[in-house]
């Protein structure tokens, strides 16, 4: 006993270093991010079951601990409370005699409409059964319940499970369920296939079919997946968003994320617009949903990744990383409703100004790499210009290797270019230029830019047109012009650092 008590502070110190040795070595690993989520080891693919509760917010995702390639997915846990430092935890689900645990949601049962507990968060999943969709029978994903009564900590499988067999749908899975107040019952929002399927329930555990949306509308380059539906308001009015993740099929290859507005009504879904509108025009933001438990405020978070390379991206020990979480709002130009996603507030203390001007009047090109020298490749940028000039950041590294992110005033486009921004030769349609439309209308455009190591995330015209894009450069990209090819005005030009988060 007493040596036990004489070793505890050397044996705690001994545990304090060689955690902060981890966390340090983790950082310091090739590509890996500094401020998104990516797990310290292994696969890791869709984020799943985002709840907030008591001041967290859980982060579940699809999860491979045996290896860096998609494997039997486990549901990996992380926690933050500010979207920048994320706590990673044991592992939340197994697979089972039932199958693999596929994506899902969590909610927080507040009246114990389930029988689990008050307040017990209750994770609705897909299994997916792996004899089974060996026998080719088609009928080996379905829905299954498991509940948590100490904050996602642990978690015990329902004995009923599955609450929603398959009815014969190959491509049978993604349940996200909200609490829709007006019918005061449960919807699940479920991929089938090339369409979404609505459910409704009293208790969780019981069923029944709504109703159908899409099989004649939108994108159909790929199979639906990891759908959302929440409301949104704005203006004094609510509007219903519909998120759909298809791969693949996106509007620059691959994998991507459609959304469609409309209304409803606790058993039908409606859309009056007729045009394919993307939440994200890059090529790394997939299978995104948003929190639950977070009232009015809807917060988004992607997979930064696509299928198309996925599993080749070059990081060693652990693969995959999610986008930053942000903000979603409707807003309307022309008459139609875009969804526009920025980063969260949460991220704002944790900017380091290092760089400001008022008005900056470009010349061809101003060198900023003094300020942005000594980042260590993390930085956001921010300024404004007029849409009748074109407008190109290029960030580089000493083996000049270059990203370039623009906007072209001639066709309208923003785009991403990462064609020589490093290592790309894990697969052929990698090295790309990417292009999104822009959406607004303003003579004066807005343009803000996340950095971290290997992302960038462009948010154009308060987030009406974004794009996400890895890259997988040789050394940090601490080098930063912007240039135009006639002189061009900039204003409200900010650089800043991001603290050190972990
Ligand atoms: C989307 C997805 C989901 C599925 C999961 C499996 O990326 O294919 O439809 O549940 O990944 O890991």
């Amino acid at each position: 006993m007493k040596i036990k008590y004489i070793l505890l502070p050397f044996f705690l110190s001994a545990v304090i270093i060689s955690t902060r040795s981890i966390a340090q070595s983790v950082q310091q690993e090739k590509y890996r991010p500094q401020f998104h989520f990516s797990p310290k080891a292994h696969w890791m693919n869709d984020p799943n079951g985002m709840v907030f509760y008591n001041g967290i917010y859980h982060l579940f995702f699809q999860y491979y601990p045996n290896g860096t390639i998609w494997g039997p997915m486990h549901w990996g846990h992380a926690t933050t409370r500010n979207f920048l430092n994320w706590d990673e935890k044991p592992i939340a689900l197994y697979p089972d005699s039932l199958g693999m645990i596929f994506s899902g949601s969590v909610i927080v049962d507040q009246h114990n409409t389930a029988g689990f507990g008050e307040n017990a968060f209750v994770a609705i999943f897909t299994h997916h059964n792996q004899k089974i969709e060996e026998a080719k029978t088609g009928l080996h994903q379905y829905q299954s319940i498991a509940y948590s009564n100490d904050e996602g900590k642990s978690w015990t499988k329902y004995k009923g499970n599955p609450v929603l067999p398959n009815p014969g749908i190959s491509d049978f899975r993604d349940p996200k369920v909200m609490w829709y107040e007006a019918g005061k019952k449960w919807i699940m929002t479920l991929a089938t296939k090339d369409r979404i399927t609505f459910y409704s329930s009293a208790n969780l555990k019981n069923w029944k079919r709504e109703s159908d949306f899409g099989a004649d509308l939108g994108a159909h380059g790929g199979v639906w997946e990891c759908p959302d539906l929440f409301p949104l308001a704005h203006n004094g009015k609510t509007d219903w968003v519909l998120l759909v993740s298809i791969n693949p099929g996106g509007p620059n290859g691959g994998s991507a994320t459609q959304y469609f507005t409309g209304d409803f009504d606790g058993n039908k879904f409606t859309t009056k617009s007729k045009a394919v509108k993307w939440l994200d025009y890059g090529t790394d933001n997939y299978a995104g949903v948003t929190w639950s438990n977070t009232g009015k405020r809807k917060i988004f978070i992607g997979w930064m990744n696509n299928w198309q390379y996925a599993n080749q991206v070059p990081t060693k020990k652990w693969r995959g990383a999610n986008t930053l979480a942000r903000d979603l709002s409707l807003n309307e130009v022309k008459g139609d409703l875009f969804l526009c996603a920025t980063p969260v507030k949460e991220v704002l203390p944790f900017l380091e100004p290092i760089y400001k001007k008022a008005l900056v009047t470009l010349n061809k090109e101003i060198d900023l790499s003094t300020y942005s020298g000594s980042l260590n490749g993390k930085l956001k940028l921010d300024f404004n210009f007029d849409k009748d000039k074109s407008v190109k950041i290029i960030l580089s590294n000493k083996e000049a290797q270059k990203l370039v992110i623009g906007y072209d005033s001639q066709t309208g486009y923003y785009y991403i270019d990462r064609t020589q921004a490093g290592k790309s030769d894990f697969e052929n349609g990698f090295a790309q230029k990417h292009i999104a439309l822009r959406i607004a209308e303003s003579k004066n455009i807005k343009l803000s830019l996340v950095v971290d190591v290997a992302s960038v995330e462009l948010f154009a015209d308060e987030g009406l047109t974004v794009m996400t894009d890895v890259f997988f450069p040789e050394s940090l990209m601490n080098g930063l012009k912007i240039s135009s090819e006639k002189s061009a005005r900039l204003s409200d030009l900010s650089i800043f650092g991001i603290k050190k988060v972990r």
